[in-house]
C-alpha cells in the first residue's frame, strides 16, 4: 500500500497552527511562573523557554508538532524534526536531547508508515547531534508528529525577539513561500522542481545559519514559521520596542510562489496572520497584493531572521553563503519605534 499522507489533511505543517489572535486570547488566562532562573518565557513570544541552571549553563526547552506537510512518511518525519529543533537554534542554543511526540491512526495506515515517520525524525535529529531518548504516542487521526527538544546555552549568550537594536540590518537565511507552494501543490499547479525545492528547504536544519549567528554574537533572532515573515517580525519589533522596515523586494522567494498567488494559491493561515498583524503595520502604497500575502505566508521549518550591526553584514552574508545558505539576504533594517511596529515596503 502506497501511503499519501497529504490525502489526510486540509492544512499541514505550520499552517495548522491556531491563529495568533486565538493564541493571544488563550495565553491571557495562563499565569506566568515567577522564578529568577527563568531567563526567557512566553512574555516575549520567543521560540523557546530558557532556564538558568548555573552561571555557565542554561537549558533551552521547546516543542513543535503538526499534521503532514508532504505525502511521504519518511520526509514528513525529517521536516517535522528539523522544524522542532529549529527553535533551539533560533535562541542560539545547542540542541542535545529530544522526545518524540506522535499521533497516529493505527487502524487507517500501515505500521510501516508509522515507523518511517519516526525513522525520518531520528535521522534528522542524528544529523543535528540530538539524541531521541523517549516519547509519547496516541492513536489519533490525522497523524501528527514532532519533538520536544532540550538544548544547552550559555546564560549570557541568549538570542531573543527582544535583542534587536535600532541601526541594525535584518538578515533572512532561507527563501519563503512554503505555504503557497504546498497550497498550489494540492491544486496540482506546482512544478516538480518547486515542490522539491520547498521540501529541501524544509528539511534543511538551521544549524549552519545558527553557527554564523553565534560567530557574530547576534542577540536578536527568531525563526520564521507559522506566523510568517511579517508575523514573526512583529513579535520581534514588539519585544524589542523598535520598528522594523521590511523590503519585500529583497526577500528571496521559493520558485514560482509569487505567480502562484495570482492563481489563488493562498493558504487560510495567511489571512489569519494578516488579520492579526494588520493594525501594527504600515503598508507602502506601492506594495502589491502578492508580496503582501507572501509576507504573511505560514512557513514550515523556515529560515532564521536576525538583526546585525550594519558594518558586519557583508561578512555575515559571505559566511552564510559559505555555510550553504546562498539565498541569505538583507531584507530590512531596524529604526527607533515610530508608531507602527512594521513598515512593509
Ligand atoms: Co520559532
Ligand atoms: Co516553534
Amino acid at each position: 500500500m502506497k501511503v499519501d499522507l497529504l490525502q489526510m489533511v486540509e492544512s499541514g505543517g505550520c499552517s495548522a497552527k491556531i491563529s495568533p489572535k486565538q493564541l493571544e486570547e488563550i495565553l491571557k488566562y495562563l499565569p506566568l511562573p515567577k522564578d529568577p532562573n527563568i531567563l526567557v518565557d512566553i512574555d516575549t513570544h520567543d521560540d523557546a523557554g530558557v532556564y538558568r541552571v548555573n552561571d555557565e549553563l542554561a537549558l533551552v526547552l521547546t516543542t513543535d508538532f503538526f499534521p503532514p506537510v508532504c505525502s511521504d512518511p519518511y520526509e514528513f518525519g525529517q521536516i517535522a524534526a528539523a522544524n522542532s529543533i529549529s527553535d533551539v537554534y533560533a535562541m542560539g542554543g545547542d540542541p542535545i536531547l529530544a522526545l518524540n511526540i506522535m499521533m497516529f491512526p493505527a487502524a487507517k495506515l500501515p505500521m510501516e508508515a508509522y515507523a518511517e515517520i519516526l525513522k525520518g525524525g531520528f535521522d534528522k535529529a542524528t544529523e543535528a547531534g540530538v539524541r531521541i531518548i523517549g516519547g509519547h504516542t496516541l492513536d489519533d487521526y490525522p497523524p501528527k508528529y514532532g519533538l520536544a527538544v532540550v538544548g544547552y546555552i550559555h546564560p549570557g549568550k541568549i538570542m531573543t525577539n527582544a535583542g534587536v537594536m535600532p541601526g541594525d540590518s535584518l538578515i533572512l537565511t532561507k527563501p519563503i513561500g512554503t505555504g503557497v507552494i504546498l497550497a498550489g501543490h494540492r491544486l496540482g499547479m506546482v512544478s516538480d522542481d518547486d515542490l522539491a525545492e520547498a521540501k529541501r528547504l524544509m528539511k534543511l536544519l538551521n544549524k549552519t545559519g545558527a553557527e554564523v549567528m553565534k560567530r557574530y554574537n547576534i542577540r536578536g533572532a527568531t525563526d520564521i514559521t507559522g506566523f510568517g515573515l511579517g508575523g514573526h517580525a512583529l513579535k520581534m519589533a514588539k519585544a524589542s520596542k523598535v520598528s522594523l522596515i521590511i523590503n519585500m523586494k529583497e526577500v528571496p522567494l521559493i520558485g514560482n510562489s509569487y505567480q502562484l498567488i495570482d492563481d489563488g494559491c493562498i493558504p487560510g493561515a495567511s489571512f489569519r496572520n494578516l488579520d492579526y498583524a494588520e493594525k501594527d503595520i504600515d503598508f507602502a502604497s506601492d506594495l502589491d497584493y502578492n508580496l503582501r500575502m507572501i509576507a504573511f505566508d505560514a512557513q514550515t521549518s523556515g529560515g532564521l531572521l536576525f538583526s546585525a550591526p550594519s558594518e558586519k553584514v557583508e561578512n555575515i552574508l559571505e559566511d552564510l553563503k559559505t555555510a550553504g545558505l546562498p539565498e541569505s539576504n538583507v531584507v530590512g533594517s531596524v529604526i527607533e519605534c515610530n508608531g507602527k511596529f512594521i513598515h512593509l515596503k
